[in-house]
């Protein structure tokens, strides 16, 4: 991703941030939608970050456990009730590992159902047929072992009929179905009404657990996550990006009878040296005494990114583009197609890549730096402010017209 090949051109090098802007080694200021791909929620300098000299006295790691885990923990559960017990991890692609393994610890069985365009992480299994930066179409060639590929299982998503496909073939092998609730990795996708209840039902039918992976959209879409908004109570959780506060600490968890399969009390082994260590911790419970007392910064984060997506749709329907523009909370995302927006990553595989990349290099031309890939979305933050915004949608709109000029859209 960093290398910016699927834009082209020189990768942007970043040597300090503040707020929504990031520099580039010439001094050249941007604001920023990559927002480190969504852990920063609260900008680049986020209000908290201060008195770290005090967090590091205290020691960074100890290697044992401490209160504030404890604390963290119960703060997390209060928020999102279906983590009835939970464990720290370093990053989220280790929390979803975690989360597969004590599902099929718990079932006894190997298969799991995902689907494409989801992206849970660089592990072996995760990797199949994902989206954002994963570019592995043949597992034999990338390294992922035959044998992880043969007990996967990939459906479409918002597609139930697909996944019924799938389930006819893991027929009393399935340990567990995984996806994104929302999804973030193929553009900014909404599941179809009836899509999640869909999969609940399907697991339990089939004995499999149920995991949401909320990285992106835990604290992002609220102190509850997507599950709130839904109303499906998932039996395991992952959470991450956000609730470090742009430090790396991410959990999995769930059902207390699941979670018991966990060493010490069961048979299932996880660890990390880093895992929970306490400054990372110190400023999870941060992030979350931030958002606790400040509730109305969703609704201005919302009323922004609505601002930014308005402006986006004057200027497409101005064109005559039919692009779908979408939003939800403080993500914002359009596609270089025509029609509806995204229900699965076959749509998403006929965007105009080409469009994205010269759009990519018209914006940052224009002083916003967006995702090098078609395949992210752009993410406010409570720094990102009604000037900023403005200031945006002006430079989307030159840089439309101008791809329109050059016959590129
Ligand atoms: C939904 C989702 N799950 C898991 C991960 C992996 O998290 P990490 O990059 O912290 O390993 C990501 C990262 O982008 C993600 O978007």
């Amino acid at each position: 991703m960093r290398a910016g090949r699927r834009v082209g051109g020189e990768p942007f090098v970043c040597v300090r941030a503040d707020g929504p802007y990031a520099y580039d080694p010439d001094g050249r200021r941007y604001v920023d939608y990559v927002m480190a791909y969504g852990p920063l929620l609260f900008g680049h300098t986020p209000p908290f970050l201060r008195d770290l000299d005090a967090l590091a006295a205290r020691g960074v790691v100890y290697g044992s456990t401490t209160p504030d885990e404890i604390a963290l923990a119960e703060r997390i559960r209060l928020h999102v009730p279906s983590m009835e017990k939970l464990r720290f991890t370093t990053t989220g692609s280790e929390a979803v590992q975690s989360a597969v393994r004590v599902a099929r610890a718990f079932t006894g069985r190997d298969a799991v159902l995902k689907f494409s365009g989801n992206y849970h992480g660089h592990f072996d299994l995760a990797l199949q047929d994902a989206g954002a930066s994963a570019e592995t179409p043949h597992a034999e060639r990338s390294g992922i072992p035959r044998a992880v590929v043969a007990d996967l299982a990939v459906a479409r998503y918002n597609d139930l009929d697909d996944v019924d496909r799938h389930l006819a073939r893991t027929r009393g092998r399935l340990a567990a179905i995984l996806v994104e609730p929302v999804c973030g990795n193929m553009g900014l996708v909404q599941t179809q009404p009836g899509f999640l209840e869909g999969l609940r039902e399907r697991a339990d039918a089939t004995g499999a657990l149920l995991i949401f992976d909320e990285i992106i959209t835990w604290l992002r879409l609220g102190l509850g996550g997507a599950q709130a908004r839904i109303r499906v109570t998932p039996d395991l959780t992952t959470v991450g990006k956000i609730m470090g506060g742009g430090f790396p600490i991410a959990a999995f968890g769930g059902r207390a009878d699941v979670m018991a399969t966990l060493a010490p009390d069961g048979p299932c082994f996880t660890g990390g040296t880093h895992a929970g260590m306490p400054f990372a911790v110190a400023m999870a419970l941060r992030v979350l005494d931030h958002l606790e007392r400040e509730p109305q910064l969703y609704r201005e984060m919302d009323r922004c990114a609505r601002m930014l997506a308005d402006g986006i749709r004057t200027t497409v329907r101005e064109l005559g583009l039919g692009y779908a523009v979408v939003q939800t909370e403080s993500i914002v995302d359009f596609k270089f197609r025509a029609g509806p927006p995204t229900r699965s990553y076959d749509d998403q595989r006929r965007d105009d890549q080409r469009a994205y990349a010269a759009f990519y290099h018209a914006m940052r031309a224009r002083g916003v730096l967006l995702p090098p890939s078609h395949n992210e979305v752009m993410f406010l933050s409570t720094a990102h402010g009604d000037e900023d915004v403005a200031f945006t949608a002006d430079a989307i709109d030159g840089a439309l017209r101008e791809l329109r000029e050059k016959g590129t859209i």
